[in-house]
């Protein structure tokens, strides 16, 4: 049973300004939510208790929006969620200097302590019917193989590799193998494989000793991705969980996947979705008559 849960949220958003100039990427609406509330409201829904969120510069409007609002006492808690209407306790710890999520992930050192847990990225949400079953499944693959970690993956074109940390896998034909190479963002013509690491780990404390040998990697940062791979050439059983054809991963690092995340969840929305698409509609025959 794997109760507590770490959400890296201290990145500084540069590639999304102006829209982060003031607030944290991890605050940015999508469909009628903030990332972050996906995130916790998956971790809440996968059994998890304790969360701990990583903040750093500019970051404390995360904390405002789980807290009491007495000024919303009559709000539902759909409309006015809070940590404990979640049934969770949220801990805060910042990040005050930028040196990347290997960096990060080890000031949770204290809170984790012997047990094992989730790491879940605060700028991606996994968009499923049941976004938390993917969790599960991890913690399932976890228990199971005593793993050191175990990492979701998803499948990314061969152009996109560098912009994630890229396994490979034991046996690439199965939903769950065994990691034996992780490399953080490699370059197109020297990735192991096109599997990518999709924003869920879970670890054993032994991430720590790993994070405590490693030296700034890619970006001139302590890269989670560098740690994971020194357990492996320990010999230490590291897993890899793909996500399923029906689970996606929404990534807010950037406008591109942002803007793709906002329309997914508009064009879903179970009020306003039907409206949406048929505003869209209208307004792609505007558009197209205009290229003409
Ligand atoms: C981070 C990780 C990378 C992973 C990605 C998406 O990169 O370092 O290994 O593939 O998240 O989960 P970032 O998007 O922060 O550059």
């Amino acid at each position: 049973m794997i109760r507590k849960a770490v959400i890296p949220a201290a990145g500084l958003g540069t590639r999304l300004l102006p829209a982060t100039k003031s607030q944290p990427k991890e605050m940015l609406p999508v469909g009628r939510k903030p990332v972050i509330q996906y995130v916790v409201e998956e971790l809440a829904a996968a059994g998890i208790k304790d969360i701990l969120i990583i903040t750093g510069h500019k970051k404390r409007s995360i904390e405002d929006h789980f807290d009491e609002d007495p000024t919303l006492q009559n709000a539902s808690p759909e409309l006015c969620p809070t940590a404990s209407s979640m049934h969770v306790q949220l801990f805060y710890v910042r990040q005050s200097v930028p040196l990347g999520l290997g960096h990060a992930v080890n000031l949770a050192k204290d809170f984790t302590g012997d047990e094992d847990f989730v790491v879940a990225l605060g700028d991606s949400i996994i968009h499923a019917a049941k976004p938390h079953e993917l969790l599960i499944r991890m913690m399932k693959c976890h228990r199971h193989n005593s793993a050191a970690a175990t990492i979701a993956l998803e499948r990314v074109s061969h152009e996109d590799v560098g912009k994630y940390g890229i396994a490979a896998l034991e046996d690439d034909s199965t939903e769950v193998s065994r990691i034996i190479e992780i490399v953080e963002k490699p370059q197109v013509g020297e990735a192991p494989s096109n599997c990518a690491v999709a924003a869920r780990y879970i670890f054993s404390p032994q991430i720590y000793g790993a994070l405590s040998r490693i030296t700034k990697g890619y970006g001139g940062e302590y890269q989670l991705t560098d740690a994971i791979q020194l357990l492996i050439r320990d010999g230490l059983p590291v897993f890899g969980v793909m996500l399923r054809d029906d689970e996606k991963r929404l990534d807010i690092g950037g406008f591109d996947t942002y803007f793709e995340a906002f329309f997914l969840l508009a064009l879903t929305d179970p009020e306003l979705g039907k409206h949406m698409l048929n505003w869209v509609k209208r307004w792609l025959q505007v558009i197209e008559r205009q290229c003409r």
